[in-house]
């Protein structure tokens, strides 16, 4: 008979999955119950409180679907996916930020030199840019994957006004790498605080707002993808990012620029806002 007491549990409980095969996952299940009962111990966990931990993951799991995963949003508003793609930099890449729920594979593809605007309102801007590696050699294979918000804040998937595939595109860039794309500058959103992560902000105080972005992700052959957000430098929940996505390298300038012929050619107005997008990426191990 095993005598479990309070103090050789964790252990016995670290040694009932000793024999996990892979041994990746074997570190990862043995440092997550170490770091489990270490917090149990040093907050002195109690029952009534342990039941509201689990009763908050189960509001978690009825509020998420496969378009909604309220999981990955806890993950965002607690920091742990930005610390993840913090730790997974590359030295002298641009850095990378989180996904967010809005992207979906198939994005229709679009000529470098294309425009997303159509009937979109909102305040029309080019967005300029190149790929290269992390010396500055152009990656003339990359591919762009790119989305944003509306004027009204919302993605097109959450908003019946919007049509399908509203604001997004992958792009193949030019032989140098460069790629150009006039859009509408996005706006600052609201995360979802309907499920269990909107009482947590609340009961925190904390904003649900994310400051103006635009999401892309990268792809190059041979090259690490690149998954991040741009965003804008005038916007006013720079500091406050619900999700901790914002990194000073990513936060850039719309300029205004009146090149005649780059707006007829993207009919944009005379007068328009312009972002210059370098983007480095690291090459694969
Ligand atoms: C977004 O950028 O769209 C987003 C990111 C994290 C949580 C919710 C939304
Ligand atoms: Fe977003």
């Amino acid at each position: 008979m095993k005598n479990i007491t309070r103090d050789n549990l964790s252990d016995a409980v670290k040694l009932s999955f000793a024999q996990i095969d892979n041994a990746r996952l074997c570190h990862l299940v043995e440092r997550l119950t170490h770091h489990l009962h270490a917090f149990a111990h040093e907050t002195a966990l109690t029952h009534s409180e342990w039941r509201e931990g689990i009763a908050f993951l189960h509001r978690a799991a009825d509020i998420s679907s496969p378009s909604r995963s309220e999981f990955t949003l806890m993950s965002d508003v607690l920091g742990l996916s930005s610390l993840v793609d913090l730790l997974a930099a590359r030295p002298g890449a641009t850095e990378g930020s989180v996904l967010g729920p809005f992207h979906t594979r198939g994005s229709p593809w679009m000529e470098s030199g294309s425009s997303l605007i159509r009937d979109n309102p909102g305040e029309a801007v080019l967005i300029r840019g190149q790929v290269t590696d992390v010396h500055g050699q152009p990656l003339a294979d990359a591919r762009i994957d790119f989305w944003q918000n509306a004027d009204n804040g919302m993605y097109w998937q959450m908003d019946d006004s919007q049509p399908q595939d509203n604001l997004r595109c992958q792009i193949q860039v030019q032989a140098d790498g460069r790629f150009e794309l006039a859009t509408i500058r996005p706006k600052p959103y609201l995360v979802p605080t309907d499920g269990p992560v909107g009482e947590l902000l609340r009961v925190s105080h904390r904003e649900a707002w994310r400051p103006a972005h635009f999401h892309i992700i990268v792809e190059a052959p041979g090259h690490c993808t690149l998954i991040t957000e741009v965003f804008d430098q005038g916007d006013p929940w720079l500091d406050k990012d619900a999700v901790f996505g914002v990194r000073a390298s990513l936060v850039a300038e719309y300029k205004t620029e009146t090149d005649s012929d780059t707006a007829s050619r993207l009919g944009l107005p005379p007068a328009y806002l312009c972002m210059d997008l370098p983007i480095r990426l690291a090459k694969e191990d």
